[in-house]
């Protein structure tokens, strides 16, 4: 269905991905943002592992406050973080006085942590992932590992992970959930160009909706 990938169809993706972490031991995982991300942090949570032993990146991060309900760190903080006793948070806000010198240190950050065991990724409805959106000059980045990047369609400044970032990983999950992203996930697999089909890594797995394939139900995220 998605070359070089496996694609899981379920009816509650939170659940399928807090059981595909808790079925795996990782050192490393670098979280994603959205409403999807976060029903899937909440169910994570709900579990309670024991993630002090985890080092944990953001594979993209809005330049707000960590307080801003828009920061992708402090949903992760809110939902996740805490419960989970995750003490080596790689805070991108943290990284720099501005989001180009927070990209440089993260860049350099990421690239001495070596292979990210686990990447979480979403799908927005116009096919970007991480802070990667369409006709963005990230999309063609191959050295660096993080760039500060953005554009008038998406809100706030990013950094985001680069694809030679993502492709380092062992794992990259992506997790899709709800009606609005039947257009994109058929666009991925159509082998359209679509930021989120260029994704390459060790193993890719898709984690998707029934809703997203089709109209059999409409599970929409908590
Ligand atoms: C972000 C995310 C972004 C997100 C998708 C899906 O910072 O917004 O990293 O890539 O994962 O846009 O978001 P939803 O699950 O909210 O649709």
């Amino acid at each position: 269905m998605i070359r070089g990938a496996r694609v899981d169809v379920v009816d509650d993706v939170a659940a399928a991905f807090a059981t595909l972490l808790g079925d795996r031991s990782f050192a490393s995982i670098a979280l994603s943002g959205g409403d999807t991300a976060r029903a899937c942090y909440e169910r994570v949570a709900a579990r309670a592992p024991d993630w002090s032993d985890v080092t944990v990146f953001f594979g993209d991060e809005r330049w707000v406050e960590v307080s801003s309900p828009e920061s992708n760190e402090g949903l992760a903080r809110r939902t996740l973080l805490t419960v989970v006793g995750a003490s080596h948070v790689q805070s991108v806000r943290d990284a720099g006085t501005d989001a180009v010198r927070a990209a440089a240190r993260y860049d350099a950050l990421v690239r001495d942590a070596g292979a990210l065991d686990v990447v979480h990724l979403g799908l927005g409805d116009d096919g970007h992932t991480a802070s990667l959106f369409p006709g963005s000059v990230a999309l063609d980045e191959h050295d660096r590992l993080v760039v500060a990047t953005g554009d008038d369609a998406h809100p706030y400044e990013r950094v985001t992970f680069t694809y030679p970032a993502i492709a380092r990983a062992r794992l990259v999950v992506f997790t899709v959930a709800g009606r609005d992203k039947r257009a994109a996930f058929t666009r991925v697999v159509a082998g359209e160009d679509v930021p989120a089909a260029r994704v390459r890594a060790h193993e890719v797995r898709w984690l998707v909706d029934r809703s997203v394939v089709s109209d059999e139900s409409d599970t929409r995220v908590a």
